[in-house]
């Protein structure tokens, strides 16, 4: 085998379980990546930090710009804009393909990261970025690509529905199950991201960029958190036989409601929800998450499963990496993560927001 070098940015809950898993199942995925892939270190922030894992401790470095030259592929798992971008930036200039989980990077600056890639005919993967171990960006991007998305529905940030649904079926307070979230490994760094919805907005940015072939902006999505729910809200919301979730909604808007001359424009907003018992998302229980894609010709389609955890968030960093390394051995020739898809077919200004 040729041998990539894999530089690991971020040691946290997703980049110990990448570490991990890379080192157990290393010659399964070079057999199917066709080449081996050698983690030729570690950045994370503090090396005296205690870490659950066996992983050699002469791999961990703190200068994670050294480690990026001569990588082949980088995998980005720090989280945070800066100094992720910056990073990220150095390896696609320097030739490696990314992988990275970062939503709130990309829903921010995937412009300017999609376009240094194009540049430089390097790949940025970014599977993990939305509904954790769920596949959804490459259904959005490449198995629909012949279709028309005319909806997305769903739940995609897995602390805030582990935290209402822990709410509704036992009665636990707020503030208690968010540190269980937070121990976990769900919540973000800071959790503010998950419980305001900043989080969800950031995945429903993405997943409506790829769904509607056009550039949105995260202003302009319109975001609630589950901040104000309390017993209270739950009690009652049950009594009247719904369940409360918060769902992220990407809309095409066709014709005379598109309030455009010409076409459709596009509404996307996250917002607490009541959700009837009956209705299949009334069911996704803990840090599930679940996406219902509605297109012209494919109809409904439903995609469910892990929407956040280390392990599981890993599964879809991995398959990132074994893409990014087959890509990588023929030459940058092949299936890219593009962002192709990130090109601006519907102008900005028209992109509504409604809800
Ligand atoms: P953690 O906070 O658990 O881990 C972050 C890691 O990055 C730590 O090892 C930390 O080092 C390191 N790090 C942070 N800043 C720096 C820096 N400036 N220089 C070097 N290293 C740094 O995050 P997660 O593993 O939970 O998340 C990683 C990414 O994956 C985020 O973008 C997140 O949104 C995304 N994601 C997370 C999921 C989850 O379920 N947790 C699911 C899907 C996506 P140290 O250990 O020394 O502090
Ligand atoms: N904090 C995120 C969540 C991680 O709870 O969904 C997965 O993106």
């Amino acid at each position: 085998y040729r041998r990539l070098r894999v530089a690991l940015l971020g040691a946290g809950a997703v980049g110990s379980q990448v570490a991990d898993l890379l080192r157990k199942h290393g010659d399964e995925l070079a057999d199917r990546a066709g080449a081996a892939l050698d983690i030729v270190g570690i950045a994370v922030r503090d090396l005296d930090a205690p870490r659950e894992t066996d992983l050699p401790r002469e791999l961990f470095t703190t200068d994670a710009a050294e480690l990026i030259l001569g990588a082949d592929i980088v995998i980005e798992l720090m989280g945070g804009i800066e100094p992720a971008r910056e990073y990220i930036l150095q390896a696609l200039n320097s030739g490696a393909d990314v992988v990275t989980a970062n939503k709130a990077l990309l829903a921010t600056h995937g412009p300017e990261i999609f376009d240094a890639a194009d540049q430089v005919g390097a790949s940025v993967y970014y599977e993990a970025a939305a509904a954790g171990a769920i596949p959804i960006i490459r259904p959005l991007r490449d198995s629909l690509a012949g279709d028309r998305v005319q909806r997305i529905m769903g739940i995609v940030n897995g602390t805030t529905n582990y935290i209402l649904d822990r709410m509704d079926r036992e009665g636990s307070d707020f503030a208690d199950v968010l540190a269980d979230a937070q121990a976990l490994g769900y919540a973000e760094s800071d959790p503010t991201a998950d419980i305001e919805g900043y989080d969800a907005a950031q995945k429903a940015a993405i997943l409506a960029s790829l769904a509607f072939h056009t550039a949105v902006p995260l202003e302009a999505v319109h975001r609630e958190g589950i901040t104000q729910i309390d017993k209270n809200v739950m009690d009652a919301a049950r009594h009247a036989g719904f369940v409360i979730k918060l769902l992220a909604v990407c809309e095409r808007i066709v014709g005379d409601d598109a309030a455009e001359p010409t076409g459709d424009a596009i509404s996307v907003r996250v917002y607490p929800a009541l959700v009837p018992r009956e209705h299949p998302l009334a069911s996704v229980h803990g840090a599930n998450n679940a996406v219902f894609v509605q297109a012209e010709a494919a109809g409904n389609l439903m995609f469910y499963g892990a929407g956040a955890g280390g392990v599981q968030t890993a599964s879809a960093v991995l398959g990132d990496v074994v893409s990014a390394a087959r890509r990588h051995i023929a030459g940058g020739v092949g299936v890219g993560e593009s962002t192709r898809a990130n090109l601006p077919v519907l102008p900005i200004g028209r992109v509504t927001t409604r809800y």
